[in-house]
């Protein structure tokens, strides 16, 4: 019997479970999965029923006696949260244990921390579950893509929300009742915000962009707009644009005026997004989350795949355990550090100014339905620089008309400077909407 190698779990919630689950039933899975060994599980209530049964010796209400147990060689965090996730992430590294987190926004704030702390120690901290659930997408960004001049990532990396806008459009429902009724499925959170105000896509496109580019950028200052105050009617107009309405996240290569590989400017943004039928992201639907990288010389990839839930989370966190279960076998690191696997930022990356940003929009404006009323619209886009692709005028009562503009690419700083000089001319009763549109 080959010697088996101690596992330990922070959080046994529904990834914990997931964990858990594979780890006590090896059968038929990679033979490495048959040396794992659960030595000690942290959880927050002893009292609690679970849906697994495990031997009670392995529980513990304190996170750090799984973290200092000598038995336990890999950490695996799946219990979110900032603290105490951080500060046991730390000291397990202190202790030379490798880490398996599953914690988006704690690497999307903490990481170069973390990575420097782990690089300094040899070891490893691996982050596969922490975006796009069961989607090997982390290994294959900081390995097998390793060639490519990366130009763009863009993606649905959020499932709730993706879950949402599918049934807004298929069924015609409200975003309140979809939200109300995925609650109550268990498919969205007791509180969304962090899913539908786009906080969770945020987190997760600044850890694939850092990857991609090769350093973190300042996760706070990500412009970030949710899904909560979209409007079923963008949903029918966009649709009949031939376009439907995604929750994107985007992270892309702005050319800079200096041509320094030690730096390099992004744009990065979470935005309702209309994307064209036809568009690869047009047909990721429900839960399912996609990622879609461009670069040179790959041209497109795409990674589509379950984003959430028990087993997908799972199969990514125990394929990170057995990466480093796999190196401790035959000696760890005592060598040094595999660079692709540990991923440390090898450069810094900025975020350009929003204003700088270029893209495509949709606004959906409403407007009195009288003569002139389309010119000086077009005057106002005009004056600040921004070239219309199409104006089309949808329902109309006898007061007002609506009018959706989509705009070609043109920097954010322009079409906010068009907006609001059509916000103060007459005959426009408001701007109702602004979507980004691929
Ligand atoms: N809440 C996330 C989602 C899953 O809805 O995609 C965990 O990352």
């Amino acid at each position: 019997m080959s010697k088996r190698i101690g596992v330990g779990l922070l959080g046994l919630g529904t990834v914990g479970t997931g964990v858990a689950s594979i780890l006590t039933n090896s059968q038929d899975r990679h033979p490495l999965v048959s040396e794992l060994e659960l030595k000690r599980v942290a959880v927050r209530d002893l009292s609690r029923r679970r849906a697994l049964s495990l031997p009670e010796t392995l529980f513990t209400s304190d996170v750090q006696d799984v973290v200092d147990d000598p038995s336990v060689e890999i950490v695996v965090e799946v219990m979110g949260g900032i603290e105490p996730a951080r500060s046991m992430i730390l000291r397990s590294i202190a202790l030379g244990k490798s880490v398996v987190t599953a914690n988006k926004a704690l690497i999307a704030r903490y990481g170069d921390e973390i990575a420097s702390a782990a690089s300094a120690a040899g070891v490893y901290v691996l982050i596969e579950a922490a975006v796009g659930g069961g989607i090997p997408i982390i290994e294959p960004l900081k390995q097998s893509l390793g060639a490519n001049r990366i130009e763009r990532v863009s993606g649905i990396i959020n499932g709730t929300t993706n879950y949402i806008l599918t049934r807004m459009e298929k069924e015609g429902v409200a975003y309140k009742d979809v939200l109300n009724e995925a609650q109550k499925l268990g498919f969205a959170e007791a509180d969304p915000s962090a899913d539908v105000e786009g906080m969770d896509a945020a987190d997760k496109i600044s850890i694939l962009s850092g990857l991609a580019f090769g350093g973190l950028v300042d996760r706070e200052k990500i412009p970030t707009e949710g899904i909560s105050s979209l409007q079923s009617r963008d949903i029918g107009y966009a649709r009949k644009l031939g376009y439907c309405i995604k929750l994107l996240a985007v992270a892309e290569r702005f050319d800079s005026k200096e041509e320094r590989i030690d730096i390099l400017d992004l744009g990065i943004r979470v935005q309702p997004t209309l994307v064209p039928f036809d568009h690869p992201l047009a047909g990721v639907n429900g839960v399912n989350n996609a990622i879609l990288i461009e670069g040179e010389p790959i041209g497109e990839v795409m990674f589509y795949g379950p984003g959430a839930g028990a087993g997908p989370t799972a199969s990514a966190v125990v394929a990170d355990i057995l990466n480093i279960a796999g190196i401790n076998k035959i000696g760890g690191s005592k060598t040094g550090l595999d660079p692709l696997l540990s991923a440390k930022s090898w450069r810094k990356c900025t975020l350009i100014n929003k204003a700088e940003t270029l893209q495509r929009n949709y606004i959906r404006l409403t407007a009195k339905d009288s003569p002139g009323v389309i010119g000086s619209i077009g005057t106002c886009f005009g004056k600040s620089g921004v070239s219309i692709q199409s104006i089309v005028q949808f329902d109309t009562t006898d007061e007002h008309a609506e009018i959706v503009v989509i705009t070609h690419k043109v920097k954010d700083g322009e079409m906010q400077n068009a907006l609001a000089s059509i916000n103060a001319s007459s005959g426009i009763a408001g701007i109702e909407a602004h979507l980004g549109c691929l």
